[in-house]
């Protein structure tokens, strides 16, 4: 057993339904031997029933839920950073050459370490990950993830078209690596299975059929992909895909969209693709630095809260500007900004929300993680700046936690993150 003792937020209560941001300052948490939190309350009123239990003293500083990246790409790391092309140019001359260099195991293996090491000090605790299109280099992701100890959800990234040849496989191989990795990994520990076709541009009604059978014979996976980022994108899927009305329809004509779906950006939904995702309870993982970087567009967070689809937060590293989650709730707070009227205005609880319980609750882990609520795993990040840095200076000055909390999203980077738990115990 141990008491944390520290400043707590959470958002237990979903703030785009009216919940407020929970605060505790100088709060404590007790967590179980086995990372479980059996109880939470001001610190002066827990120590005293515990008067020989280890104290974590986190006093100084922000303790948040560990942030929780719905979507991301492990083989980008190094792609971070090349701005200004659209989508399917930067696809072609950035990151499928890069993905490519992947078939080598020793360099994918130096980049799960460095990646899983960078997604730790960021505070990310729990992410949907984009494998590698190589079994080889997936593997060795879930297992770095696994020794490191963060929880995961990753698989192959499959295509078997319009991509440079390297990077193709067929709906069989396709099947059969998945579930030789499936079977190694899912339900495993912390690690979980996800189908990932690329984006329905690169896969072949075959292909996304086998991605179907895969996510039958798989209870308990995920499914995730692209949809609606670039108009370019939008068109070609057009094209290669006419039976299929609509781009969210590509997807759901092979049964792949239900609850355990997530999908990556969705800047330029129709108002029938939304009832579609509504419907199936589909989430939406919306990617700011990702969509500015590469000019996709302003997300229409107000169509989706309106049409009743999940939304959470996803870095999109390499296409993103980088793997913490407070530059991606900072940015998502800009375009809502920059949408005038027809921006949603965001609180800083909103942005803690998107980055934590919203996306615990897209990956299907609301009961585990996402909050400081008894009953759930103690994944936690703290966020102490260093002495009399800018950062230190806003947090010891904020007027209320809803003040501190929207200084560390404004000024908060992973260098700020001093330390980081899952279940409990110290990662990274
Ligand atoms: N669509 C298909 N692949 C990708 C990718 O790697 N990044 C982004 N942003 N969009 C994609
Ligand atoms: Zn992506």
């Amino acid at each position: 057993m141990k008491l944390f003792r520290g400043t707590f937020l959470d958002t237990p209560d979903d703030p785009f339904a009216g919940g407020a941001l929970r605060s505790e300052e100088d709060g404590g948490v007790l967590v179980d031997d086995g990372g479980t939190i059996t109880a939470r309350g001001a610190f002066s009123a827990l120590a005293p029933a515990h008067p020989d239990i280890e104290v974590v003293d986190l006093r100084g500083g922000l303790v948040l839920p560990g942030f929780v990246d719905t979507h991301v790409h492990y083989p980008q790391l190094r792609c971070i950073g090349a701005l200004g092309m659209p989508l399917l140019d930067w696809l072609e001359g950035c990151a499928l050459p890069e993905e490519a260099r992947l078939a080598d195991p020793a360099y994918a293996g130096e980049l799960a370490r460095a990646f899983v090491g960078a997604l730790a000090h960021a505070g990310t605790t729990t992410a949907l990950v984009f494998g590698a299109h190589y079994l080889d280099a997936t593997e060795m992701l879930f297992a770095e993830a696994d020794r490191v100890g963060l929880r995961i959800t990753s698989g192959l990234v499959v295509s078997d078209r319009e991509l440079r040849a390297d990077l193709l496989t067929t709906p069989t191989r396709a099947y059969d690596e998945s579930l030789i990795l499936a079977k190694r990994w899912h339900g495993v520990r912390r690690s979980r299975y996800a189908v990932i076709p690329r984006f329905s541009l690169s896969c072949t009604p075959e292909l996304l059929d086998a991605c179907a059978a895969l996510l039958t014979d798989l209870p308990g996976s995920m499914f995730t992909s692209h949809v609606n980022e670039n108009p370019a994108e939008v068109a070609r899927v057009r094209q290669l895909d006419p039976e299929a009305s609509s781009y969210v329809d590509s997807y759901a004509r092979h049964g792949l969209l239900g609850p355990e779906a997530i999908l990556a950006h969705d800047v330029h939904p129709t108002a029938d693709e939304l009832s579609v995702l509504a419907a199936a309870g589909s989430a939406i993982a919306h990617c700011p630095t990702s969509n500015l970087t590469l000019g996709s567009g302003l997300f229409p967070l107000r169509a989706h809260l309106d049409a009743g689809v999940r939304v959470a937060l996803g870095s999109d590293v390499g296409a993103g500007t980088g793997l913490c989650l407070f530059k991606e709730g900072l940015q998502a707070f800009f375009v809502q900004q920059a949408l005038g009227a027809d921006g949603v205005r965001l609180t800083p609880a909103h942005l803690l929300h998107l980055a934590t319980t919203a996306g615990a609750a897209a990956l299907g882990l609301s009961s585990t993680i996402g909050s400081f609520t008894e009953g759930k795993q103690y994944d936690a990040l703290w966020l102490r700046p260093e002495a009399d840095s800018p950062l230190d200076i806003l947090l010891r000055t904020a007027a209320s936690p809803d003040d501190a909390l929207a200084k560390a999203f404004a000024h908060g980077t992973s260098t700020d993150v001093a330390q980081v738990w899952v279940a409990g115990e110290v990662v990274g």
